[in-house]
């Protein structure tokens, strides 16, 4: 179990969290509901335009190299949306046998082509893979978006339907000023915390993979 940040060769993007902060409470509802408004309606409910531009091509190398990943081993993407991670961890890896889940059915159906018919509808509390069904389980920004018992649950769930390696990214905060930021800046998140309540919520869980922080800037 390391803390590890494998988006580290993600693009950091800028964030215009005072046009955000007047996000109202019916706003943060259409994005609670993970349909078209949150992947590409405008800024204010979402991503603004959820496209593949080729950004996680870095992120899936270092995932491949991190974990040593190899044709033939079977990797699940817990919230794996439009299934850009898959794609790309698909190309660097020749052979590899990805799998996806996620909540959105919007997602799914415009999932990139490579990969939809290996994405399935569901949420990450209840994963239906037998146990240690992957050699790697990712899940990138989505477990927060459980309420706290679910999220314990989506953890567990991870660690039983994984053998060898899992990695959750969540949201949190190292100062107080990223704190602020993130809570005028997140739409969806339902569970939340420093890395300290994190670290907590991870043994609860019995989770043991790797982690890291999304962190507002
Ligand atoms: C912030 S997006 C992250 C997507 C992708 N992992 C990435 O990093 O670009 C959150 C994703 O979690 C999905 N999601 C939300 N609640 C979920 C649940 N209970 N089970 C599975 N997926 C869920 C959403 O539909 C969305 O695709």
């Amino acid at each position: 179990m390391s803390e590890v940040d494998l988006l580290d060769r993600y693009p950091r993007t800028t964030r215009d969290i005072a046009a955000r902060a007047a996000a109202v409470l019916a706003q943060r509802e259409v994005a609670q509901r993970f349909a078209r408004e949150y992947f590409d309606g405008d800024r204010g409910q979402g991503y603004g335009g959820y496209r593949y531009d080729g950004r996680w091509v870095p992120v899936a190398e270092r995932i491949r190299d991190y974990y040593g990943l190899r044709a033939g081993d079977r990797v699940l993407d817990v919230g794996c949306a439009k299934g850009f991670l898959l794609h790309d961890l698909r190309h660097v890896v020749r052979g590899l046998c990805v799998v996806g889940l996620d909540i959105s059915a919007y997602a799914l159906s415009h999932a990139m082509e490579d990969v939809r018919g290996r994405l399935v509808l569901g949420s990450a509390d209840r994963l239906p893979f037998a146990d240690k069904t992957f050699d790697l389980v990712v899940s990138i920004n989505t477990v927060h978006n459980l309420d706290r018992a679910e999220c314990v649950r989506a953890l567990a769930e991870m660690e039983r339907v994984g053998c060898r390696h899992r990695y959750v990214q969540v949201d949190s905060w190292l100062t107080e000023r990223q704190r602020e930021k993130f809570e005028r800046w997140q739409l969806t998140a339902r569970t939340y915390s420093d890395p300290d309540g994190w670290r907590r919520l991870f043994a609860e869980a019995g989770y043991t993979g790797d982690y890291y922080w999304t962190v507002t800037e």
